[in-house]
This record gives C-alpha cells, sequence and structure tokens, in this order.
C-alpha cells in the first residue's frame, strides 16, 4: 500500500497508477491487478479514451469505489484555435467532458479533476469557476492543473484561486524543475510527476544502476523513492503485472542525502512531452 501526501484534508497516495496509452482488455486487467496489488490511485484523463475499461477495471476490483482516488482530466486539448484545429473551448464542453469521464467511469464522483492543458483562447478564471462549482455539487473532491507554468500558478492565485490541489508536470532524474517546485511549494500546490520513469530510460542510466544495487532495489524503484523524498506524487504507467509491484514497492528503504543530490546531478534537460503550445517564449515550460 502506498504512503500518502494530505492538503486540505484530502489524501493522495503518493504513488498512482498511470493508464495514458493503454487500452481494451490490458487496461481493464491492469486496472484491476493494480488494486487488488493495492494501488489506491488510479490517474486518468478524458483524452486517454479508455475511461470505459478503467472504469470496468475498478468494478470487477473487490476494492470498495470510497477507498480508491481517481482523478481525470478535461480534455482541452482539443480546442487551440490558434493551430487551427478546433473551435473555441466553451463551458458546455468542459461539463460535456466531465460527465462522460463520470458515465464511463460508472462512478457518482471523482476525487481529482484536472485541467489537462493551459489553454489560453478560454479565460481561466471562468474554467476554474465551472470547475470549483463542480466541487460544491460534490462531483469531484478537489480541483487541480497539469502542465502550468509558475506564471500560471500564480494567476490561479491571483485570480483569487488560492486553492489549486495540484501540477500535474513531467518530471524525472534527467528534467530538473527546480523552479517550477518552488513555486509550487510557495503555493502549496501538490506537485504530481508524470513520465516519472522518463518512459523506461531510468533503468538504462549506470548511476540509477549502481544505486538499485547498493540499496537492493530496481533503477525505477530508485527512481519513485527519489521523488516521494522530494514529497512529489507519481503515476508510473505498465502493462506488467511485476511491474505494478516493483512499482509500489518502495516504502521500505530510504535514499541517503548524498545519493538524493547524485541523482539531481543527471539532469539533462530531456523532456518527452513536447509543449503542446506551439509559442514557447508565451509559454516557457516553468
Ligand atoms: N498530464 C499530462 O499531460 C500527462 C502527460 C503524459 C503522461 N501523463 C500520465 O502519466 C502517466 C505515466 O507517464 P508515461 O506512461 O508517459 O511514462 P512513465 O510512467 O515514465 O513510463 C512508462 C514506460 O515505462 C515502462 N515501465 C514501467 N515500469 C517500469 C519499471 N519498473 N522498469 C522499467 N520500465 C518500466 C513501461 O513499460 P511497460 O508498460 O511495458 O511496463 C512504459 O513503457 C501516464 O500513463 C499518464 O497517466 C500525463
Amino acid at each position: 500500500m502506498s504512503e500518502s501526501f494530505t492538503k486540505s484534508g484530502l489524501s493522495i497516495p503518493s504513488i498512482g497508477l498511470g493508464t495514458g496509452n493503454m487500452y481494451g482488455s490490458s487496461c481493464r486487467r491492469i486496472v484491476q491487478e493494480a488494486l487488488e496489488l493495492g494501488y489506491r490511485h488510479i490517474d486518468g484523463a478524458s483524452m486517454y479514451e479508455n475511461e470505459h475499461e478503467v472504469g470496468q477495471g475498478l468494478n470487477y476490483s473487490q476494492v470498495d469505489r470510497e477507498k480508491v482516488f481517481i482523478t481525470t482530466k478535461i480534455n482541452t486539448t482539443g480546442f487551440f484555435p490558434s493551430k487551427g484545429n478546433g473551435p473555441q473551448l466553451k463551458n458546455s464542453d468542459i461539463k460535456k467532458s466531465f460527465e462522460k469521464s463520470l458515465s464511463d467511469l460508472q462512478t457518482e464522483y471523482v476525487d481529482l479533476l484536472l485541467i489537462h492543458w493551459p489553454i489560453f483562447e478560454t479565460n481561466l478564471g471562468d474554467m476554474l469557476e465551472i470547475l470549483y462549482r463542480l466541487k460544491d455539487d460534490k462531483k469531484i473532491k478537489e480541483v487541480g492543473v497539469a502542465n502550468f507554468n509558475s506564471q500560471l500558478l500564480n494567476e490561479c492565485s491571483d485570480l483569487g484561486f488560492k486553492n489549486i490541489f495540484c501540477n500535474q508536470v513531467e518530471y524525472h532524474p534527467f528534467l530538473s524543475q527546480a523552479k517550477l517546485l518552488e513555486t509550487m511549494q510557495d503555493l502549496d500546490v501538490i506537485p504530481i510527476a508524470y513520465c516519472p520513469l522518463c518512459k523506461g530510460d531510468v533503468s538504462r542510466h549506470d548511476v540509477l544502476i549502481n544505486l538499485a544495487e547498493k540499496y537492493s532495489k530496481t533503477p525505477a524503484q530508485i527512481t519513485l523513492r527519489w521523488l516521494y523524498q522530494q514529497k512529489v506524487v507519481s503515476i508510473p504507467k505498465t502493462e506488467n503485472t511485476y511491474r505494478l509491484k516493483e512499482n509500489i514497492d518502495i516504502f521500505d528503504f530510504e535514499i541517503d542525502n548524498k545519493d538524493m543530490l547524485q541523482i539531481n546531478t543527471l539532469e539533462r534537460n530531456q523532456r518527452i512531452v513536447p509543449n503542446l503550445e506551439l509559442n514557447e517564449s508565451k509559454y516557457p515550460f516553468d
């Protein structure tokens, strides 16, 4: 079972199962197996187009709904008029996306609802207002964001939304997020690391392989523990049962300070997920 971090009375398990790029019966099976192995946090999104299977996995497991922390995300990425790939995101689209997620997941509520990607053509305040109304209606427990940089996090706060639960961003040993982590700490926003294993690359790095030997763990476990010790939630994705077990088995050892610092030195500005806003000077990553 995973240790949790708590904010405003809501606890989020520090390891969740990422469900991006998982489909059909494999998705259903892995979600069910993860819950049976002790996972209590499932990270999903409308954009992943698999919430029906995630919902089935949840249903087939014998774990009570209330014991599982479920995240979904409003699909903003199909609405970038500046790139000519969609109309302006309307309030009704947000509600429609969310209602479909609830219905696919076969649940009355989700624990966390995120804006999947900032979208500049839609007023941020209006969007957050809608999401917080869903919280008032008890359809979600908390509101969070993903892929927000420091400026946008500060903008949320300036607009009066001072209780953003989390910001989900790419973070692993090969990508420093020092500036963004500092902002999140200042604003009391929980960091959630996506691509925490850098898509499996961490398993091939000599320093992480050596540390894995030293602590009798695997490079992936060293990486997930390194994130946990920084109070960062991780959502590794795997479709293998043995890795499901491996990725949650990180709570019986501690990386010493010297080794934590050594992992920090592996930063090489390696980014997996591109900036969806084409004008990067308008929207820097951090
Ligand atoms: N908010 C956003 O914009 C955003 C963007 C990207 C991702 N995400 C979320 O973050 C989740 C995780 O990100 P990700 O899937 O891109 O990357 P990831 O979790 O870093 O890596 C997944 C890859 O690593 C492999 N893997 C898993 N456990 C391993 C282990 N113990 N040892 C070695 N390799 C291992 C997996 O292979 P196998 O499946 O074969 O085991 C898979 O190929 C996604 O599923 C999604 O939920 C969010």
